[in-house]
């Protein structure tokens, strides 16, 4: 049985499938109508689109802000996958856990493009408990670290069972608001590069620096601090919203890509933070497929 563990976030993609393992932007574009641009095209109801990082650059970009448009566009990231890996008997993926009504058009709208297919989607967080399900104690409070959202789901296992006791999600609290707070501490001498998009600041974010007049400035000590203070303002938004479950929870879980840019210890002591941490949920998704 050919599985597939489908997370698309916000930010990126991640597949993960028998064997492979693999991410790409959660972008689409409508194909340019040039015979010569060596693209791969994804043909949808007579459209065609291209996906991914050939998106990225394009003109005719289409933007996923939401999870309407997530759940419209699902169809076009699965046939992207498709046609690299092959059809699939199972696909497994998620939704934000405050999206329950998008579940039943987000799974109309996959089977319109793979009939032969089986789907069961999830509420995101779902997907890391079931990668980490056999590391873990039977309390435990899993933080999903996306580009946007942060997403938390408190769970406990009683006789094999695990039940979701509360489920939030933080809008604005992912890795954006750790590069929001780089950009705040910028001196004056990276005026310039104060101004820059978001997407601009994260890509020096992520490499830790900037070209100025050819040279390369590091942003290391801006981004340390940027990071505690994250850490700082993740933490105390968590206990804020789970009061009483935070304190009483043995362990907590970390994952997402958030998680590479996270102190643990200011977690407390019992943190688990699951190797590369941004395909923990779909590594879940597709254990959860293999398993039915
Ligand atoms: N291998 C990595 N090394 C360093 N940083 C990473 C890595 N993978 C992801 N990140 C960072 O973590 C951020 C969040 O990645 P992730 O893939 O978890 O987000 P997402 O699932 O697309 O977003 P959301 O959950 O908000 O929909 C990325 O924007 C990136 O900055
Ligand atoms: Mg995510």
């Amino acid at each position: 049985m050919k599985v597939l563990g489908l997370d698309i976030g916000f930010g990126h993609t991640k597949v993960v499938s028998d064997g492979v393992k693999m991410k790409f932007p959660t972008m689409i574009a409508y194909a340019p109508n040039d015979p010569y641009a060596e693209l791969d095209v994804v043909n949808i109801a007579g459209m065609s689109y291209v996906v991914g990082r050939d998106a990225r650059f394009s003109q005719f970009g289409i933007e996923i802000p939401t999870v309407a448009e997530l759940v419209k566009y699902a169809p076009v990231f699965l046939r992207y996958v498709t046609g690299i890996l092959g059809e699939f008997d199972v696909v497994v993926t998620g939704l934000p856990p405050n999206c329950k009504a998008y579940v039943p058009v987000l799974k109309q709208n996959l089977e319109s493009v793979a009939s032969g297919t089986q789907f069961e989607i999830l509420p995101q967080g779902v997907g890391i408990l079931y990668d980490v399900m056999d590391k873990i104690s039977d309390e435990v409070i899993i933080v999903d670290i996306g580009y946007n959202t942060v997403d938390c789901v408190v769970a406990k296992e009683h006789q094999g069972v695990w039940k979701k006791s509360q489920v939030v999600t933080f809008e604005g609290f992912g890795v954006m608001k750790c590069v929001e707070l780089m950009r705040d501490i910028l001196p004056q001498s990276l005026e310039f590069f104060r101004n820059r998009s978001a997407s601009r600041l994260l890509d020096a974010f992520e490499r830790g620096y900037v070209m100025l007049d050819g040279e390369k400035v590091a942003l290391d000590s801006f981004k340390a601090e940027a990071q505690r203070k994250y850490g700082e303002i993740l933490m105390a938004k968590i206990k804020q919203e789970l009061k009483g479950d935070y304190r009483a929870m043995a362990q907590v879980v970390i994952a997402g890509g958030g998680a590479y840019y996270i102190d643990p210890k200011q977690f407390g002591s019992g943190v688990y933070v699951p190797q590369e941490p941004e395909f923990s949920q779909a590594r879940g998704y597709y254990k959860c497929g293999k398993e039915e």
